[in-house]
Formats: structure tokens, C-alpha cells, sequence
């Protein structure tokens, strides 16, 4: 796993300098931390960040390092400003059987991305497409480049989405133009995107990531068990009805009363001073 924070590059030999970097550009993920945020960054540039089985089992670890360091507070995936991710790893499926795929289990590394506990930023630019469009709906908030294009074109190759696109986009977006992309497989805009409902925020090209870091500081700022908790109070809107999501949402409301954190907030508005959050 690569890790930008820690990759050592101080050697005085050349040769030896050139191997560590070109090892490490070629981990395909690479890891960082700013203070509070987790970045993800993946790392596939010459199959457009195809999501391999390996690129898969070392984001979701990666995510899950994150997910139980305390230090840690929100997550950031980001591709390249050229590509978030433009689907599964075709060539790992092209000549796959029934029971290859069905031995190789690769959704159950997405069913433990839903298990990640805090917020996920999908910070995308260029192509989002197949199970680049579904990892970006795994996500909380999507910061999207206006270069962003999202799709889910598997039927163009005899196929249907397979990592919940068909069941999140149509949550997200609604039957009519959920049918629309992925019977046609057409591509969208990011300006689309956001008319849909599929993105939070467009921001230009130049400044993605960094506006994609800026919102994830921000948020990092806040209470952390707050933070889990809203989390997961949204979340639960998409897998119950509205009478159980409201009852679910009051127990976390009360649970947090139960934290020195809420205690802090409260006097920090009412004492006019910045609030200091200590996760607990
Ligand atoms: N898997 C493997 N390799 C891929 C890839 C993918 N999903 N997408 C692109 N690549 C590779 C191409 O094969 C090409 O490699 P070579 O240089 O070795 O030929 C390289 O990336 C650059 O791609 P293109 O030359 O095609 O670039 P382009 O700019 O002409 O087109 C594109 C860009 C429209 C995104 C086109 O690459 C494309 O249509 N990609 C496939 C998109 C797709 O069908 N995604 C769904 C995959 S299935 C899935 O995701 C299932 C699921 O639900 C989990």
C-alpha cells in the first residue's frame, strides 16, 4: 500500500531514488493524511483507474485503516483530473466463467466500503462510468470537476451494472432517467448530474480536489461522533420507511447528549468562542 506520507526517498543514489518513486507510482492507490482527512487517490492513469480486484482490496482496506484511526475524522477519494474511474477492470472479466465470478466474490469488497462509518467525499473529475459511477454512489457527497461524466455503460458490453448502480442510481436520480443511462448506457454531465440529484457541488476543473479537501476540513472541524452518527441517520432514509428513519434519527439525537462533545458545542455558541472537539 502506497503511502505519500511515508514514502522514503531520501537516498543519495539516483538509480535508487528513481526505483522508489517508480514503485511507488505504481501502487494503484496512493495513500496521504492532512490532519484530520484521509485521502484516497487512485492511482490506475494508463487503463483510466480501471478498478482492478487488487485496486479494490487496497482501497477498502485503505478506507478501513482510515475508518478505525481516531485521528481521522472524513475521507477523501479522489481519481485524476483527467478520470475518477471508468468502471471494473474489463481485461480481469473478459473471459471470466460463472464460477470464476462467483469464487472471486469482488462485491463484497463494496458491501464493506457501506460499512465505513465516516463521511466519504467522492472528489471526481473526467469519467465516472460503470463501477466508477458506483463507487462514486458509495460515497456521501460527490465534489464533481465540470469536466465530470458520469455513466453506467455496461450494457454497451453485454452487460448490467453489478455494484448496486442500477438499485443506487435510481434512488438517487429516480426510474425515468435511471432507465434512460443504463438501458442506453449514455454518458451525463456533471451539470446534469447535479440537476438529477447525483452530485452535491460542480466546481471548475483546476481546483477540484482541492475544494473536494477544503469541504472535507470543514466537516473535519465538526464533532466526530456527530459527524458518524448524521452519517448514518441519512443513510438509513434509503433502507427504511419515513416513521422508522424518524425514530431511528430521534434515538441518535437523544445518544448524543451522551457526549462531552455535545457539551462543548452547546456552551461554545452560548460562550460566543470557537468550540474544541475532542471525539468523545
Ligand atoms: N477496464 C480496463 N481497461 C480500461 C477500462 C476498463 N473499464 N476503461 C478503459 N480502459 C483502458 C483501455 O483499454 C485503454 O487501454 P490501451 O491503451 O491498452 O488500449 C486505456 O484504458 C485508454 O482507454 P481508451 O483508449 O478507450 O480511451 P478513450 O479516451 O478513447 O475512451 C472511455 C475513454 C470512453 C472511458 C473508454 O475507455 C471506455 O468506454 N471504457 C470502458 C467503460 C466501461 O464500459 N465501463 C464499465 C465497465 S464494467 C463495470 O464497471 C461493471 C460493474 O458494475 C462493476
Amino acid at each position: 500500500m502506497a503511502d505519500a506520507g511515508s514514502i522514503s526517498l531520501k537516498t543519495t543514489n539516483p538509480k535508487k531514488r528513481a526505483a522508489r518513486i517508480a514503485d511507488h507510482m505504481s501502487e494503484p492507490i496512493i495513500i496521504e493524511t492532512q490532519s484530520h482527512v484521509g485521502i484516497v487517490t487512485l492511482n490506475r492513469p494508463d487503463v483510466l483507474n480501471a478498478l482492478s480486484l487488487d485496486l479494490m482490496t487496497k482501497l477498502v482496506d485503505a478506507l478501513e485503516a482510515f475508518d478505525d484511526d481516531k485521528n481521522i475524522h472524513v475521507i477523501v477519494i479522489s481519481g485524476s483530473e483527467k478520470v475518477w474511474a471508468a468502471g471494473a477492470d474489463i481485461k480481469d472479466m473478459a473471459n471470466a466463467s460463472v464460477i470464476d465470478m462467483y469464487e472471486r466474490n469482488q462485491f463484497a469488497r463494496w458491501e464493506r466500503i457501506k460499512r465505513i462509518r465516516k463521511p466519504i467525499i467522492a472528489a471526481v473529475s473526467g469519467y465516472a462510468l460503470g463501477g466508477g459511477c458506483e463507487l462514486a454512489m458509495h460515497c456521501d457527497v460527490i465534489i464533481a470537476s465540470e469536466t465530470a461524466k458520469f455513466g453506467q455503460p455496461e450494457i454497451n458490453i453485454g452487460v448490467i451494472p453489478g455494484a448496486g448502480g442500477t438499485q443506487r442510481l435510481t434512488r438517487a436520480i429516480g426510474k425515468f432517467r435511471a432507465m434512460d443511462m443504463v438501458l442506453t448506457g449514455r454518458f451525463i454531465t456533471a451539470h446534469e448530474a447535479h440537476r438529477f440529484g447525483l452530485v452535491s457541488r460542480v466546481v471548475p476543473k483546476e481546483n477540484f480536489r482541492e475544494s473536494a479537501l477544503k469541504l472535507a476540513h470543514e466537516m473535519a472541524a465538526r464533532a466526530p461522533i456527530a459527524l458518524r452518527l448524521a452519517k448514518e441517520a441519512v443513510l438509513k432514509a434509503a433502507e427504511t420507511s419515513l416513521s422508522e428513519g424518524l425514530e431511528y434519527e430521534r434515538k441518535l439525537f437523544y445518544m448524543l447528549f451522551a457526549t462531552e462533545d455535545q457539551k462543548e458545542g452547546m456552551a461554545a455558541f452560548l460562550e460566543k468562542r470557537k468550540a474544541d472537539y475532542r471525539g468523545r
